[in-house]
């Protein structure tokens, strides 16, 4: 996610953004800029890359000022460029944006009609255009601000800087969050508290709907609609490390928080509800998907494991048969690709070495190519026929958490989509199942709840040499994933197994030392996988069962259950996701492993 930070104040302003940025480069950024009131005039430099890219162009081309507003960007719409790094000017406005302007392009089109030129293919720059346009109209910074602010759809936190007000910014939160830190004499504005911790640690948060005027001795909060807002300023006793993580002890435990936002992020403006649709502009020219003949799934690691549940969901709702491969196997196997055959990739990073030679080998033999990233302008997304991205934001932790669970929401998404254009799913059905999408974050939020007792099973059972986790159908990837993540972070050896196949073989690991754990949703094979349970039971195993139908029974065999909540059963895989990260985060905890750079792992891997 970008980085915000502004500052009005007595001191060197380049100097003190530049800082702040780099408070916040754990987040993960493609570019960075800064903008100052310099001799008379709004100055910006900005530079693709790191930030020390940003401060040889300072130093080589310097600008002064005491009040100024810098960016770190984590490209969303437009690649990662100079161009494209803000803060964007229009006129005499600039500004700097977090978040997602979701009526961008009819925003830009109109504006465009009036004559405004674009110098950026961001979304942001809407933004200034607007603004600037209400002031031409005569309207002062704070009313020009609120009047273009009004216009925009999505999720949002800008900074705003007037060249005819050189003493203030204006800043303005809707979903994504605002701080303004209170010093002497001096303000500041952040998107983060880490940025602002080396200067004062009194702060002030902007709730949804609110703006703030910040000047050197006054900050201002108004509604949206221009109503004063009275609130008191808390004091944050966090130390830098623990700022950055949102106040959690981990990366990986803030990410596995993050997963309801990450989820409305990655659905954000693609769900239809009226319409019983989905829309997913990026594959508008894409018409090969909706009419192949046969799709090849192909990741690596964890998101190999989101490339098997969107087999199963894919092939359920689309009936296009579908495969799934390791990259490092897809390349080197000679694949079968016939015309209609699609390649769909999936990664985080867009890094993958191998997933990336995937795609290579699919395209000398004429595939078409839909790669699923997370980061904006990657390698594989820049080699794909299209992209769809996940928008989880940046994941710092080496084990993948959020990645995954939007990874399957954009299966949800594709098949719903899919299904609609081969007209193979009713109104009704494609309703009903997107209603359930519009909850899952909700849901989510229920599962993270049984996060206190999870942690209790860790410790009960985290001495465990060995963990066998068992899921059938479209559940089995889960254990997959559960077992890799536990082995990842705890060095547990864990295997995961569809709960079929334990009878010819794994069956002989169950012992009265041996965790198991079952997924047991109340689907389809409900019946099925609570016999192999029994099976585990009358050999002593200790099951640890998770569900969404507890019930006496339950409890009798299985030593813990932890229950979540009930769903579609397609997206029971994304709940059941949730307690298994919790149990192995706890557990690699309890062990005192580094949770967040597992010992021989890397967060990309960009090599055979
Ligand atoms: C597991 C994990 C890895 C990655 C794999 C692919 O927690 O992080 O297994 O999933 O290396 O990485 P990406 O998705 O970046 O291609």
């Amino acid at each position: 996610m970008c980085g915000i930070i502004g500052y009005v104040g007595d001191r060197d302003a380049a100097f003190i953004l530049v800082q702040g940025l780099k408070r916040l480069e754990y987040r993960g950024y493609d570019s960075a800029g800064v903008a100052t009131f310099h001799d008379g005039r709004i100055a910006i430099r900005r530079a693709l890359g790191k930030l020390s890219n940003l401060e040889n162009l300072l130093r080589e081309d310097p600008i002064s000022g005491s009040v100024g507003i810098g960016h770190t960007r984590w490209a969303t719409h437009g690649r990662p460029s100079e161009q494209n790094a803000h803060p964007h000017r229009a006129g005499r406005i600039v500004v700097i944006h977090n978040g997602i302007i979701e009526n961008y392009l009819e925003l830009r089109a109109a504006l465009q009609s009036r004559g405004r030129r674009f110098s950026s293919e961001t979304d942001t720059e809407v933004i200034s255009h607007l603004v600037d346009e209400c002031v031409q109209d005569g309207l002062d910074l704070v009313a020009a601000s609120r009047k273009a602010i009004a216009q925009l759809q999505g999720s949002f936190s800008i900074v705003v800087m007037h060249e005819d007000c050189p003493d203030r910014l204006v800043a303005a939160k809707s979903a994504t969050p605002i701080v303004i830190g209170l010093g002497d004499s001096e303000n500041f504005v952040a998107s983060d508290i880490p940025a602002i911790l080396d200067h004062t640690r009194k702060v002030l948060f902007l709730e949804d709907g609110e703006m703030a005027e910040i000047s050197r001795h006054e900050v201002k909060v108004t509604t949206f609609a221009g109503e004063p807002v009275v609130r008191e300023a808390r004091t944050v006793a966090w130390d830098p490390v623990t700022a950055q993580k949102g106040g959690y002890r981990h990366f990986l435990l803030k990410e596995i928080h993050e997963q309801p936002q990450a989820i409305i992020d990655t659905m954000r403006g693609r769900l239809l509800q009226e319409k019983a649709d989905v829309s997913l502009d990026e594959l508008a020219a894409a018409p090969w998907l909706v009419n192949a003949q046969r799709i090849v799934l192909v990741a690596c690691g964890t998101a190999w494991h989101a490339c098997l549940v969107g087999k199963y969901f894919l092939e359920q709702i689309t009936r296009i048969p579908a495969e799934v491969d390791y990259g490092s196997e897809f390349r080197y196997r000679n694949p079968v690709v016939e015309p209609g055959t699609v390649l769909i990739v999936v990664s985080q990073s867009g890094e993958t070495a191998d997933t990336l030679a995937a795609v290579e080998a699919a395209r000398e033999r004429g595939a078409k190519v839909l790669a699923i990233c997370n980061v904006v302008d990657s390698s594989i997304a820049r080699r794909a026929d299209a992209v769809v991205y996940t928008h989880a934001g940046p994941e710092i932790s080496v084990a993948s958490t959020k990645a995954f669970t939007t990874q399957l929401t954009v299966f949800y998404l594709l098949g719903l989509y899919l299904a609609r254009r081969r007209q193979l799913i009713d109104h009704d059905a494609a309703h009903a199942l997107i209603t359930d999408l519009v909850n899952l974050p909700k849901r989510i939020e229920e599962c993270l709840e049984r996060e206190r007792a999870i942690e209790k099973i860790a410790k009960k059972y985290g001495d465990a040499k060995s963990f066998l986790y068992l899921g059938r159908g479209i559940n089995y990837p889960i254990a997959l994933e559960g077992a890799l993540k536990l082995k990842e972070i705890s060095y547990i050896h864990a295997e995961g197994y569809a709960a079929g196949e334990m009878k010819h073989g794994p069956i002989a690991l169950i012992n009265e030392s041996l965790p198991v754990v079952v997924l047991l949703p109340k689907d389809g094979v409900y019946g099925k996988t609570l016999s192999n349970m029994k099976e585990v039971e009358s050999r002593g195993g200790r099951i640890i069962v998770i569900t969404d139908a507890p019930s006496p029974e339950l409890e009798d065999i299985a030593w813990e259950v932890i229950q979540i909540p009930t769903s579609n059963p397609s997206l029971l895989p994304l709940l059941l996701t949730i307690p298994l990260q919790l149990l192995a985060y706890y557990i690699a905890v309890y062990r005192g492993s580094d949770v967040d750079m597992p010992r021989n792992l890397a967060k990309s891997v960009t090599v055979e």
